[in-house]
């Protein structure tokens, strides 16, 4: 049943969290997911927090439909939205996946740069008609309508513009402002959101959303400046999957606004301890593993060798982490023995385990473990086991 009174309002300090990893990033080419696993994911992202989850693009398949219409019947707290293109069956067809849901969105979207115009080959004033009609259609079904003008960051300023106002006009409450293939930078991304904002009749009235892709590797920065400039949507997906290089990647504007609230005081609802977790999930369902050095969910996020590194993470983890692992869901951070690491990281890990060394007979193994660090990568817990065995029966 639709609950007006279901999203948090919008306020000055407040971001909303809309993730599409169910229907942006499950378009990165093979990475489709299950009926079953779709569901798992949806109870996860709202469980942590998100504030509108895209299911999926119902005309798509009756697959998608059938995820979207039973991820709407078990959401608890989370909007759940549907993609559709502008077209009236599309649109009813997002309704009807949609309707059940606490919270009902329908997002339609059209391409507004002179490029994505040239393929319906419609004029400015026919897809500006289009845009009239799709949205008052749309609305008239739901009171939660996002239009997004998709390569809006390639659509001329005075269209954008134009078509913006008519889609407010006809009822959409908010407007989604698409980087769709990761072409702008930050000082432009808030720029952009700042002039719609200043000079859009009806602005006021509606939330701006920011959308980008990571072709430049500038998403989650573009994501921020958007916010500063006044968006107060940042649409993203768990790990950055996506189309091509992705989207913005939720963990990364989330942790970004916890850590420099100093600088970027927008708050989200995410219970960032469970962000781990989900992107483990998404890594596995989706078959797109998350990459050892990627910001935050990395296998190295919390992962330090360098003797100076461990000695200093051993004395105050302040020295070399930003964030304590516990923040995104890690137990610990992990200190990894290898040829860089110390005395000091060598005599923690081995204590850990139980053998508590005088100061010459550390100096013993530590020179053998280095020998051994030299041949082989990573020094793990056997390894340290074999080398006090080989100790004890020198000594
Ligand atoms: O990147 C894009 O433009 C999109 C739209 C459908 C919003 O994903
Ligand atoms: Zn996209």
């Amino acid at each position: 049943m639709t609950d007006e009174t279901a999203r948090p309002a919008a306020t000055q300090d407040r971001v909303f969290i809309f993730d599409t990893t169910l229907r942006d990033g499950e378009q990165s080419p093979g990475a489709t997911m299950s009926h079953s696993e779709k569901l798992e994911i949806a109870g996860m992202l709202d469980e942590m927090g998100v504030d509108i989850i895209e299911a999926g693009f119902p005309i798509a398949s009756q697959g998608d439909f059938e995820a979207v219409r039973d991820i709407a019947k078990l959401s608890r707290n989370a909007a759940i939205c549907g993609l559709s293109r502008a077209n009236f069956k599309d649109i009813d067809r997002c309704w009807e996946a949609v309707r059940e849901a606490r919270h009902p969105r329908i997002h339609t979207f059209i391409g507004t740069s002179p490029l994505h115009r040239a393929i319906p080959n419609l004029d400015q004033d026919q897809m500006a008609e289009r845009i009239h009609e799709t949205v008052t259609h749309a609305r008239n079904l739901c009171p939660d309508v996002q239009w997004s003008p998709m390569d809006a960051t390639r659509t001329e300023w005075d269209y954008l513009k134009r078509v913006v106002e008519i889609a407010i006009k006809a009822g959409a409450t908010t407007i989604n402002i698409p980087d769709t293939v990761g072409y702008t930078a930050p000082a432009e991304s808030a720029e952009l959101i700042r002039r719609l904002i200043a000079e859009v009749d009806g602005a006021p009235d509606v939330i701006f959303a920011t959308h980008c892709h990571n072709d430049l590797g500038m998403a989650t920065a573009n994501s921020l400046a958007a916010v500063a400039g006044g968006a107060r949507q940042i649409e993203c997906t768990i790990n950055g999957l996506g189309e091509r290089a992705g989207n913005t990647a939720l963990e990364e504007v989330v942790m970004a606004l916890k850590v420099r609230g100093d600088i970027m005081p927008w708050k989200t609802g995410i219970d960032t301890t469970k962000i781990m977790n989900i992107s483990r999930r998404v890594a596995t369902v989706s078959g797109f593993p998350v990459q050892f050095n990627k910001a935050i969910v990395g296998k190295n996020a919390f992962a330090h060798e360098s003797g100076i590194h461990q000695d200093g993470m051993l004395k105050n983890a302040e020295t070399f982490e930003i964030m304590r692992p516990s923040d995104v869901g890690l137990k610990d951070t992990s200190l990894v023995l290898g040829k860089h690491s110390g005395r000091a990281a060598l005599r923690s890990k081995l204590s850990e385990l139980g053998y508590a060394l005088e100061d010459n007979q550390l100096s013993d193994v530590f020179v053998r473990f280095k020998a051994l660090a030299d041949r082989k990568k990573e020094v793990f817990e056997d390894d340290l086991h074999a080398l006090m065995r080989d100790q004890s029966a020198a000594s």
